[in-house]
């Protein structure tokens, strides 16, 4: 973090990168927010202190809407708090994220919510909260229209997997969607089915199938492909827009782009390990050590699924690129599992390297273009969670969350220089070329390489 950093700035000479356009112009910051853009001479402007990002970009910040924090589990909470999370997110060029409210069962949501936003205070990032649906009863279902008119909730999040701790059914999920859409809120839904999975993971322990590899055997493609269905069938009778978190099926992203194009609500997500991993970290070959740090739900799928994804972001059947950011470490929290492939708790980290890794291996690689990316990492994500009239773009007015984007910039992810808090790197030996030169947050300037 920069000291003392001046509050009024002037990039010059850069390229402003925005979903449409990419435009040589000048952006002048004040008093945390995007005072001007256009030309603008240094020489009118006293008291600035003046960027030259010749042969630069200059990008909205990035907005990550799917994030898990401290994220409390029976193998302890995800590795990364707010404050070591938003540090990593801010040196990656995500200047701002939304985490979930995890009631317990039995907890007053709104209760809950007071508790977690109290621990997303310790954010250095800017952050906000969407709230899941960990059951479903009377109680619950008369707190939502308060959380959404008075605590200013808009988003809720419903596992359909999970079913033994957090996942509620389908006719539960239909009764949430009749209430939230005629509130004018958004349903957001982790699609797998979870009878399924839990019929799944049953026979295959019973067989003695406890390795790290059976996850994935556990949680097929078609678990994923019955519950889009089903959620796009609901919200086309609920009238509730919803927005599919991680996508990770060719199939799924056939569903959700015949949705769309007949009129149903239907926003949705992908996330990089699925655009950039595939099913190989699986191979029962490998040492179940190796296997963990891979464990997430749903798990990576096939080199066609991934292709089929890369065409979904150039195709605009996804609006968004969010992390799941949700990392544990592999000594004393992955490793539980190592007797039961069930017993690891699900996710990884991307947090940090969300911007490179899409620009690296979309932009560079001809996939996406320049302001498609703005578009997934920022725009969008901004637009639906309903922070489109302050973020995602740069406009005066807006707020400056701003990043000075450094195509020469050239690294290697790694365990040994990662932020993120966990002793394991999904992303090891990715070479990244392209990155955040100088992170402007509320207009103070944040993190600065040049
Ligand atoms: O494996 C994952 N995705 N863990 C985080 C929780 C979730 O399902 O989003
Ligand atoms: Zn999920
Ligand atoms: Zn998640």
């Amino acid at each position: 973090m920069e000291e003392n950093a001046l509050d009024k700035i002037l990039i010059i000479n850069g390229t402003l990168v925005t979903a449409e356009t990419s435009v040589k112009e000048d952006i002048a910051v004040e008093n945390g927010k995007i005072k001007d853009c256009g030309n603008l001479n240094p020489a009118s402007h006293p008291g600035y202190r003046v960027i030259d990002a010749s042969g630069k970009f200059i990008l909205p910040g990035g907005f990550d809407p799917h994030v898990h924090l401290s994220l409390p589990t029976p193998a302890g909470k995800s590795c990364d708090d707010f404050r070591s999370g938003s540090l990593a997110a801010l040196a990656g060029g995500t200047t701002y994220m939304m985490d979930f409210v995890t009631p317990r069962r039995g907890q007053s949501i709104r209760e809950a919510l007071r508790l977690r936003s109290a621990e997303a205070a310790e954010s250095i990032a800017g952050c906000g909260l969407h709230v899941g649906i960990s059951e479903w009863n009377p109680t619950v279902a008369a707190e939502i229209v308060p959380c959404i008119e008075q605590d200013g909730i808009r988003s809720f999040k419903a596992y359909l997997a999970y079913r033994e701790s957090i996942g509620i059914g389908y006719g539960e999920l239909h009764e949430l969607m009749l209430i939230v859409g005629s509130a004018g809120g958004l349903v957001m839904v982790h699609c797998e089915d979870g009878e399924m999975i839990s019929r799944l993971q049953a026979e295959l322990l019973q067989q003695g199938k406890t390795r790290a590899c059976y996850h994935a055997m556990s949680h097929p493609p078609e678990a994923e492909i019955r519950s889009i269905e089903k959620v796009i069938e609901l919200s086309a009778v609920t009238n509730c827009p919803v927005y599919i978190v991680h996508t990770s099926t060719a199939r799924g992203a056939d569903l959700i782009a015949a949705a769309r194009k007949s009129g149903i609500r239907v926003f949705s997500e992908t996330c990089p390990h699925y655009l950039l991993l595939d099913d190989a970290v699986y191979d029962s070959a490998l040492d179940d050590m190796k296997v963990m740090p891979y464990i997430v739900s749903p798990p990576i799928r096939g080199r066609s699924d991934q292709q089929r994804l890369w065409e979904g972001l150039s195709d605009g059947t996804f609006d968004v690129v969010a992390t799941d950011h949700c990392p544990f470490n592999l000594h004393g929290q992955k490793d539980r599992g190592a007797n039961n492939f069930t017993k690891i708790p699900n996710g990884a980290g991307s947090i940090e390297h969300r911007l490179r890794l899409l620009y690296t291996y979309g932009v560079l690689a001809n996939k996406i273009t320049m302001n498609q990316f703005v578009s997934l990492v920022s725009t969008r994500p901004a637009e639906i969670f309903g922070l489109g009239h302050r973020k995602g773009k740069l406009l005066p007015g807006y707020d400056a969350d701003i990043v000075i984007w450094d195509p020469e910039y050239t690294g290697t992810i790694s365990v040994k220089n990662h932020l993120e808090h966990c002793d394991s790197e999904i992303y090891e030996g990715f070479q990244v070329l392209g990155g955040p030169d100088t992170v402007i947050l509320s207009g103070k300037i944040v993190n600065r390489k040049s």
